[in-house]
């Protein structure tokens, strides 16, 4: 089984995706392999979300999960879709359980030391950073992450092609995720390709 560590380094972002048409889903997702994001994130934020997992699952190469999963429900949802990962913004119990009971790579969203601590508790070392700048950029990471050296990070929330390279140079941090190498709306594939080649270039 892949795990949760080996997506988050497979490449240095992973982006965040709001689909609004399905018909936007393949372009978008041939563009980011292309330029080398194989890792996608697809927000259950729209109706056309588990559609558009479904259609970037045929882009050879392309890893695509779900993102936003807030409850069970949810997850049986991204599942049935054929999510390979699942991305949360934050972490309950109940979610925790049930990703680890259906066996899928899982990374939670947490922002203080008590969501880490419930993290551990189910056995999960690898957590999303979120709202990573809103809540307090790097010198917040640095400071949580310290009496933690067993886990490993994915910042989302804020994060530019300029701050990226900051936030990969910390050790903890495997990749960084965000919305910007995503464009929203009808895509031009070259153009998506370009930024993610850009995004791709960052190495840790
Ligand atoms: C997320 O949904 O995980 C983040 O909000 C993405 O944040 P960004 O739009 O600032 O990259």
């Amino acid at each position: 089984m892949t795990t949760i560590a080996e997506i988050m380094q497979t490449a240095p972002v992973i982006p965040v995706i709001v689909v609004d048409d399905v018909e936007h889903a393949v372009p978008l997702a041939r563009g980011l392999v292309a330029g080398g994001l194989r890792v996608l994130e697809v927000t259950l934020r729209t109706s056309a979300a588990l559609d558009a997992i479904r259609a970037m699952k045929l882009v050879e190469g392309a890893i695509v999960g779900a993102g936003t999963v807030t409850n069970q429900h949810e997850l049986a949802d991204a599942i049935d879709a054929g999510s390979e990962f699942i991305v949360s913004p934050g972490l309950t119990e109940s979610l925790g359980k049930a990703a680890i009971r259906d066996e899928i790579p899982f990374l939670p969203g947490i922002a203080n030391a008590s969501d880490i601590m419930r993290g551990l508790d189910l056995g999960l070392t690898h957590f999303k950073f979120f709202p990573a700048m809103a809540a307090g950029g790097l010198p917040a990471l640095k400071a949580l992450a310290a009496p933690f050296g067993q886990c490993r990070f994915c910042p989302t929330g804020g994060i530019t092609l300029e701050n990226a390279p900051d936030w990969l140079s910390f050790d903890p941090v495997l990749c960084v995720g965000g919305s910007w190498v995503a464009p929203r709306g009808p895509v031009d594939e070259h153009q998506v390709e370009e930024i993610a080649r850009q995004a791709a270039g960052m190495r840790r």
